[in-house]
């Protein structure tokens, strides 16, 4: 089934409080019990309106939080690591216990064998309920980048210069940034019930442009979001520029 992607205009901070209200409500009606949680500044706000809701923290505690994606190579402890920093962000302020936030472990010796686990781990519960995302400027989701199948599973992946060098503002250099990671696919993130996608800035506007009016198409990753059932776009006037 495919329905039509719903766009909401909103600024940053509106934004955020708009998906906090999107996954409370979810909470409260009993259909929040695994969140899907994204890193990046994008999902920031949405973060920052759940820790500022006392009712939100109450209700989110109980909730199992599914990140998209790792570093291959970073220890899981180290502060770029997607671990430390949902940590910091979302799971400890929401007095989540650390076994309630799941991450790839992009330590494993047996990285292939690592996501293929991670799959199966999401895939038995058919999926999350509620999908945090971002979109990356060349249009990627997670980290899944142009060319990666619409259909595919959580794997590892090698990451283009482009998307290290935008990551590299969390870095102390883009030497530093990783050249692989544990991202589950395109088919795993279409497996959640419900998707909020947020995005920000004149940078993303292309993207957002070929992501919903272009063809479905591996070159364009989020184009996939296209032809699932319950998706909302959360951005602001300049990401929506070129619609
Ligand atoms: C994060 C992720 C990425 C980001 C995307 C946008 O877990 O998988 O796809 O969502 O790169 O990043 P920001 O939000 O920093 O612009």
């Amino acid at each position: 089934m495919s329905g039509r992607i719903e766009v909401v205009v909103a600024d940053r901070e509106q934004a955020g409080a708009e998906a906090a209200r999107r996954i409370l409500d979810r909470a409260r009606r009993g259909g929040l019990r695994r969140l899907g949680v994204a890193t990046g500044g994008s999902a920031e706000p949405v973060y920052a309106a759940l820790r500022a809701d006392a009712d939100a923290v109450a209700l989110l505690r109980e909730t199992t939080a599914y990140a998209l994606d790792e570093y291959a190579g970073l220890a899981a402890d180290h502060p770029d690591s997607y671990r430390a920093t949902l940590m910091r962000q979302y799971a400890s302020p929401m007095g989540l216990s650390p076994d309630r936030l799941r991450v790839p472990d992009g330590s494993a010796a047996d990285l292939e064998a690592e996501a293929a686990r991670y799959d199966a781990e999401i895939a038995a519960h058919g999926g999350v309920d509620l999908q945090i995302l971002g979109i990356g400027g060349n249009g990627h989701i997670a980290f899944n980048e142009p060319g990666a199948p619409l259909d595919g599973r959580t794997h590892v992946q090698m990451l283009s210069e482009s998307t290290r060098a935008d990551n590299a503002r969390f870095f102390e250099s883009q030497d530093e940034v990783p050249t692989h990671a544990i991202t589950q696919g395109i088919g795993t993130i279409m497996s959640a019930d419900e998707i909020v996608m947020l995005a920000f800035g004149a940078g993303k506007a292309a993207a957002v442009r070929d992501a919903l009016r272009g063809p479905v198409t591996p070159a364009v990753p989020a184009s996939a979001l296209q032809r699932h059932a319950r998706v909302t776009l959360i951005a602001d006037g300049d990401a929506l520029a070129l619609l």
